[in-house]
C-alpha cells in the first residue's frame, strides 16, 4: 500500500507561518512516493484549501463535532469540515482524550460523523506509560478500536487509523521498530477480524517520530506511515520523512 505522512500541527501555527510551510513543503512535491496531509487547526482551513488546492497535500482537520448540528457552542460539524475541502481528520487523539475526557464510545461517534460526512477519520489509539508497565498496551488498544468497530461495522474499512503510545507522544522517546510493529499486528488482526477489507487501512505510527528514526519505521511491515507532531512543523524535517516513505 502507498504510505500515508501526516502532519499533526496540533496548537500551532499562524497565517504567515502555514503559508511559509506549505510553501516549502509544495516545492518538493513531485518527487513524493506517498501520500501526504496536514491537519491544521479549524480556523486555518479555509486558509489552507485555498493553498493546497490542486496540489499534493491533502487537507485534514483535528478534531470534529460528535454532533450532526445545532446549539453546540464553540463546535464544528462534519459538515462544515467538509465545506472546506477537508478530506482527513483526526479523532481520539490523546490529547483529546486526556484533556477532553472523550470516552471510546465519543470517539466512535466522531469516527461515524466523519464517514457520513465523506471525511476519512485518522483513530488514534495508544496506551500510556503505566499502563504499558501494567502489561497492558494490547488490552488498551483493542478495547479502544472494538469501540470504533462497534459503531462502524464494515465501515470500518474506510479508516486511517493510527498508534500513537502516549508515553512517546512530544517526549523525544520512540517506540523502538519492534514494539510498533508488534501492536501494529495485533490492531490488523483485530482490523481483519472486523472486515474482509481491512488489510487496505493504513495503520499509521506517531510518537516522536522524526527524520532520523522514520526509515526504520516505516520499514516495519504493518507500518503504512506516520501521524507526525513537532517534526511536521519543520520543512525540512518533515521533507526527510516524506522521503523515507516509499
Ligand atoms: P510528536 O511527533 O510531537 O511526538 O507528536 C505525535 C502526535 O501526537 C501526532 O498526532
Amino acid at each position: 500500500m502507498k504510505k500515508l505522512m501526516v502532519g499533526n500541527w496540533k496548537m500551532n501555527g499562524s497565517l504567515e507561518a502555514n503559508a511559509a510551510l506549505i510553501g516549502a513543503l509544495l516545492q518538493d512535491a513531485s518527487a513524493w512516493h506517498c501520500d501526504v496531509a496536514v491537519c491544521a487547526p479549524a480556523v486555518y482551513l479555509a486558509q489552507l484549501q485555498t493553498l493546497l488546492a490542486g496540489g499534493r497535500i491533502a487537507l485534514g482537520a483535528q478534531d470534529l463535532s460528535a454532533h450532526e448540528s445545532g446549539a453546540f457552542t464553540g463546535e464544528v460539524s462534519a459538515a462544515m469540515l467538509k465545506d472546506l475541502g477537508v478530506r482527513y481528520c483526526i479523532v481520539g487523539h490523546s490529547e483529546r482524550r486526556q484533556y477532553h475526557q472523550e470516552s471510546d464510545a465519543t470517539v466512535a461517534l466522531k469516527a461515524q460523523r466523519a464517514l457520513a460526512a465523506g471525511i476519512t477519520p485518522i483513530v488514534c489509539v495508544g496506551e500510556t506509560l503505566a499502563q504499558r508497565e501494567a502489561g497492558q498496551t494490547e488490552d488498551v488498544v483493542k478495547r479502544q478500536l472494538a469501540a470504533v468497530v462497534h459503531t462502524n461495522g464494515h465501515c470500518i474499512s474506510e479508516i486511517v487509523l493510527a498508534y500513537e503510545p502516549v508515553w512517546a507522544i512530544g517526549t523525544g522517546k520512540t517506540a523502538t521498530p519492534e514494539e510498533a510493529q508488534h501492536v501494529h499486528q495485533v490492531l490488523r488482526a483485530q482490523l481483519q477480524a472486523a472486515s474482509q477489507h481491512a488489510n487496505r487501512v493504513p495503520i499509521l505510527y506517531g510518537g516522536s517520530m522524526n527524520a532520523g528514526n522514520a526509515a526504520s519505521l516505516l520499514a516495519q511491515p504493518d507500518i503504512d506511515g506516520g501521524l507526525i507532531g513537532g517534526a511536521a512543523l519543520q520543512a525540512s524535517a518533515f521533507l526527510s520523512m516524506i522521503a523515507a516513505a516509499r
